[in-house]
């Protein structure tokens, strides 16, 4: 089967399309929500740390597990470790990817939505309580939303059943430039509306007297959302990687991309939500409440620049969530066709279906589902926390603990240098973090979080 799972073409592809796995609606929307409920700069300043020391070393063992095993994640666990419970850690990565696709792409639909609203101009001469309401009022809608959510998944499992190679690799080199110019034309309009320096003093200047052990916990699992880390996403890409791919390289550079995104998204919507007066905790609404805002605000006066500028925005919001929406159902098919040997056809239906339904009930828990809970969380907060908090950390250290400690060392150094043909001097350092500074962390917050240091 491995022979017709393909290849990326170029070096530049791997990069973008592992970039267009990480850049999403974790670096625009997710990003900005946990930095505005855990405090603002000194939660970026553990993020930063996070991304580091925990997501680059788990990054680097990702990327060698799946190029060595030419794999699905589960497949690549039995293969390296064969007739142990290693696979677990696999199919935990699996179950993580479709649980997070099940509630990504109800945002992912929103965005669609809101393509929609700024090319009718509906933002138009609207109140910044109005946008609120109007939020509000959608996401509450029984249908509204699930007809976005049905587009948004017959897209990504169109683009997922033909093949990712080229539609990804292609569609990766225009939207992340174009994506990056965007968000940085709007950081610019955001930074220069009234009272603006509020919102950069929230970035800016930590206040170390808010971090919590749940802080450290949400920007652990941040960052591995934000670079899809700890389920397996990118060893599946690194299984269609060349032979001639540049491990370290590659990660470094997908770290960088998504950092930058996500501090330049947090540009954005800090300076526009202060200007406006919208309370920086204000939830997963942010995104939809104040760049409507920022538009409005910024170029009302010129009403067309204002409509053209928010329609590209919403569109490379959504191409942004596309490209890593479809790393999410590679996961599962890959996993099903490989594993049950499906067709790839038969695989994505029923990842699809199965992300479909239960991505209807998390719409659903935002309107007439509300009062349903379970510790306090609607339903899509449950998912967003038992993924984002529980799996993916848990994946992580489970994964450096595989490759620090399980995996032939032989396998990892081939793996990094490329069979000895590169110079890598962070090899050492990156198995040290593998080792210990990885699992002992991620160790530490969790039984933090359990209260057993009380
Ligand atoms: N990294 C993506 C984002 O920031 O939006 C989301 C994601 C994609 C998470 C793939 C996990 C994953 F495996």
């Amino acid at each position: 089967m491995s022979n017709d799972r393909g290849n990326f073409g170029s070096k530049i592809g791997v990069i973008l399309a592992s970039a267009g796995s990480a850049v999403g609606l974790g670096n625009i929307w997710r990003f900005p929500t946990e930095t505005g409920n855990n405090g603002g700069a000194a939660f970026i300043l553990i993020y930063f740390a996070c991304v580091l020391l925990l997501g680059f070393p788990i990054l680097i063992a990702e990327f060698s597990i799946g190029r060595h095993s030419r794999s699905n994640t589960a497949g690549a666990y039995r293969k390296l470790s064969p007739g142990t419970r290693w696979k677990w850690v696999g199919r935990l990565g699996v179950a993580a990817g479709t649980f997070i696709l099940c509630y990504y792409a109800v945002v992912a639909g929103w965005t669609l939505e809101y393509i929609c609203q700024a090319a009718t101009n509906s933002f138009a001469g609207t109140s910044p309580q109005g946008f609120i309401a109007a939020f509000s009022e959608f996401t509450a809608n029984p249908w509204r939303p699930l007809v976005w959510l049905f587009a948004f998944m017959l897209t990504t499992h169109l683009v997922v059943v033909k093949g990712v190679e080229k539609g990804i690799e292609r569609s990766a080199k225009v939207m992340m430039p174009a994506l990056f110019i965007l968000l940085i034309i709007l950081a610019v309009c955001s930074v220069l509306l009234p009272d603006a320096e509020k919102g950069l003093l929230f970035l800016l200047k930590p206040d170390f007297s808010k971090v919590t052990g749940n802080v450290i916990l949400s920007a652990m699992g941040q960052a591995f959302f934000s670079l899809s880390l700890g389920m397996g996403c990118l060893c599946t890409y690194a299984s269609y990687f060349r032979a001639e791919t540049n491990l370290s390289r590659t990660a470094i550079n997908v770290a960088i991309i998504d950092t930058m995104v996500a501090i330049l998204a947090g540009f954005i919507i800090f300076p526009a939500a202060f200007s406006v007066g919208i309370q920086p905790d204000a939830g997963p609404s942010l995104i939809f409440i104040t760049l409507p805002n920022v538009f409005q605000q910024a170029f009302g006066g010129m009403p067309f620049l204002s409509t053209v500028l928010s329609v590209m925005f919403y569109i490379l919001l959504a191409l942004a969530a596309l490209t890593s929406a479809i790393s999410l159902l590679e996961v599962t098919t890959a996993y099903l066709s490989e594993e049950f040997s499906m067709s790839r056809k038969t695989a994505a239906r029923m990842a699809t279906a199965f992300c479909t339904f239960f991505g209807i009930i998390c719409s659903l828990s935002l309107g007439i589902g509300k009062d349903i809970t379970l510790f306090g969380m609607t339903v899509f907060d449950v998912f967003d926390y038992v993924t984002g908090k529980i799996m993916l950390p848990l994946g992580g250290m489970l994964i450096s603990i595989f490759a620090g400690w399980i995996l032939d060392k032989q396998i990892l150094w081939k793996e990094v240098s490329n069979n000895g043909t590169l110079k890598v001097h962070t090899y050492k350092l990156v198995l040290f973090l593998l080792r210990f500074v990885v699992p002992v962390s991620i160790g530490l917050v969790f039984i933090n979080e359990l209260g057993l240091f009380k």
